[in-house]
């Protein structure tokens, strides 16, 4: 039976990516900051999902869950992250642009750092690290966002060579927009909903389980020799070259 991590499990793409591993018969860890949102996710998805609540950029925080998280793992989904600008106001001075910067960099670059290093010596041959990204790091708009998305995908070519002699491939799942998480907030408006969809290929916006699948194809055996690869999951929105 495979050990699979998912950081940010407890909503949205995350849930939905724990959903699926689990469905496949698998031991499924998903971790977060609201222990709550996480128990009430993992009783939902049923008993092979155990919720661990820590602060994946926190360094003393990964640490101290090293107990807690499986002696093996088959695979690590650095899932955990967001654009920690949105709902947080205009930036005010250098220190405030400073601090903005730093909020995105923790929770969507050290997120995935911290927590892969951690599990770096538990990670099985034959395994695989899945992060995701964003479209954004592909196109402007969104600052350190943006920015932080592609320093992960930057960093994730490290990895692959790294695990490589492991047989564990490492990859990015960049998302177009992907409905039905908290990302947004109250920020969505349908105006700018339909923008995006206008931009998509096939009309529609992306769902968590859209997310779910590519993952799960990464993670199978029939992505062993793909690794230090982006695959967009956007509907054509951008095409992914
Ligand atoms: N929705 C989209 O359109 C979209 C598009 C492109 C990429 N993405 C990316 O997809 C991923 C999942 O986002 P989502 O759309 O599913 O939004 P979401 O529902 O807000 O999920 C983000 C998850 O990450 C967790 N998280 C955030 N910071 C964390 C930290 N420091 N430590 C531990 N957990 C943390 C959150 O839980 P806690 O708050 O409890 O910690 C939450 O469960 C993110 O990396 C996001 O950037 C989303």
């Amino acid at each position: 039976m495979r050990q699979i991590v998912v950081t940010g499990g407890g909503t949205g793409i995350g849930r939905a990516i724990a959903e699926a591993f689990a469905e496949r018969g698998d031991q499924v860890v998903i971790t977060g900051r609201r222990k709550e949102a996480l128990e009430e996710t993992a009783e939902r998805l049923g008993a092979s999902v155990r919720p661990i609540a820590f602060d994946a950029s926190d360094p003393e925080q990964v640490e101290a869950a090293l107990d807690s998280l499986p002696a093996r793992v088959d695979v690590l989904v650095n899932n955990a992250g967001g654009n920690t600008d949105i709902g947080a106001g205009t930036p005010s001075g250098l220190a405030g642009v400073a601090a903005a910067w730093r909020a995105n960099l923790d929770a969507n670059v050290l997120s995935a750092v911290l927590v892969t290093t951690a599990l770096r010596p538990r990670l099985a041959a034959g395994g695989a690290v899945v992060s995701v990204s964003s479209i954004a790091a592909h196109r402007g708009g969104s600052g350190s966002y943006g920015s932080a998305k592609a320093a992960v995908e930057a960093w994730n070519l490290t990895i692959a060579q790294e695990l490589g002699k492991d047989r564990i491939t490492a990859n990015i799942v960049a998302p177009g927009y992907i409905e039905s998480t908290e990302f947004f907030r109250d920020g969505m408006t349908p105006e700018r909903r339909a923008a995006l969809l206008a931009q998509t290929a096939n009309g529609r916006a992306g769902t968590p389980q859209d997310i779910a699948g590519t993952v799960l194809f990464l993670a199978s055996p029939a992505a062993s020799h793909i690794t230090g690869q982006t695959l967009h999951v956007n509907g054509g929105a951008l095409a992914g070259r």
